[in-house]
């Protein structure tokens, strides 16, 4: 990809990124009420300039899976909220205790610790609130079940575990233990795949779902996703080591402060960087395989290999 297709790209994701920062608005809570202060740090969190990578690629997948409603929307804003409470608890002081994200102060700086616990637990909540609306409309006591009705629950059933002990939650334990120690290559493969993959292929697993793709699509996208969100974090820890703050939004440096251990402190730079580019190269094979049009996720795919924020 060169300089000028890489801007182009830019630009179509930024765009998009708009798209979805106006359906995320949509269903966040007002700022009204006795629970105020929580709600204000919620929205403080997720209202500033993430990628929506998350949301962007569930839209996309959809599409490209034939879905052409509405159903994606709650789940699209549900995920960018499971994702922004990850990054909130991330960055207490008992984690990373990291004081910038996407450019601006984080959640705990601004509104103490307590808040920010309590703003990371009412957008993992809220999210499931939020998904749930896909039923709205829904026939609920109109047995037989519908097709939407049955999409929705798998729907539901890929957030709650992808999120979970068995996904991201579950990575971010095996990161946090193994600052302590020198984890192998396989332990730190289980780490990417848990703390940051689950979430990818959660994503675009519930995209396919929710179109009504059959199985071997639904198992082909969890596979690619799982390529592209090892490398995202691949990538991830490389910008940790060579990035620059201020296109970053949060600080360079921050392993290293923890004492963690990367695919950049374990296989050097350059390795690192063939990783990221090997397995997108998969992922794309897999696009390319899949039913549908998938010039943009293929883009996308790309451009996340020389991504510098
Ligand atoms: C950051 O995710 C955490 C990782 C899993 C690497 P993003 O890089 O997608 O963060 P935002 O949403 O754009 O801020
Ligand atoms: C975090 O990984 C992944 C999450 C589940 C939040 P990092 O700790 O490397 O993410 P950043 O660099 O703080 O965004
Ligand atoms: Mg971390
Ligand atoms: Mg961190
Ligand atoms: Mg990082």
């Amino acid at each position: 990809m060169d300089e000028k297709e890489r801007l182009a790209v830019e630009k179509e994701i930024e765009q998009r990124a708009r798209e979805i920062e106006e359906i995320l608005r949509s269903y966040l809570p007002a700022e009204e009420g006795c629970q105020r202060t929580v709600i204000e740090a919620m929205r403080y969190s997720i209202l500033s300039g993430g990628k929506r990578l998350r949301p962007m690629l569930m839209q996309e997948t959809y599409k490209l899976c034939g879905g052409t409603g509405e159903s994606v929307r709650p789940f699209m804003a549900a995920m960018e909220m499971i994702h922004t409470y990850s990054l909130v608890h991330d960055d207490l002081p008992a984690m990373d205790n990291d004081e910038y994200r996407r450019g601006r102060k984080t959640t705990h700086v601004v509104y103490g610790e307590g808040m920010a616990v309590l703003a990371g637990d009412g957008l993992l909540n809220y999210a499931f609130e939020t998904a749930l609306k896909v039923f709205d409309n829904c026939e609920v006591d109109g047995i037989p079940l519908t097709e939407r009705y049955r999409a929705g629950i798998r729907a539901l059933s890929v957030l709650a575990g992808k999120a979970g002990i068995y996904g991201m939650i579950g990575g971010q334990t095996a990161d946090l233990e193994a600052e302590a120690g020198q984890p192998d290559s396989e332990q730190l493969l289980f780490i990417h795949e848990h703390k940051t993959a689950a979430l990818i292929e959660a994503s675009m697993m519930i995209g396919a779902i929710l179109a009504g793709a059959d199985e071997a699509v639904i198992k082909a996208v969890e596979e690619c996703a799982s390529h592209i969100g090892i490398a995202f974090q691949i990538q991830d820890d490389i910008l940790d080591v060579s990035g620059d703050e201020a296109a970053l939004g949060k600080p360079v440096g921050s392993d290293e402060k923890n004492c963690k251990q990367t695919y950049v402190t374990v296989c050097g730079l350059e390795k690192a960087a063939e990783e990221v580019r090997i397995r997108s190269r998969k992922a794309l094979d897999i696009l390319k395989g899949l039913p549908g049009d998938s010039a943009f996720l293929q883009r996308l795919t790309e451009y996340l290999i020389y991504r510098d924020r």
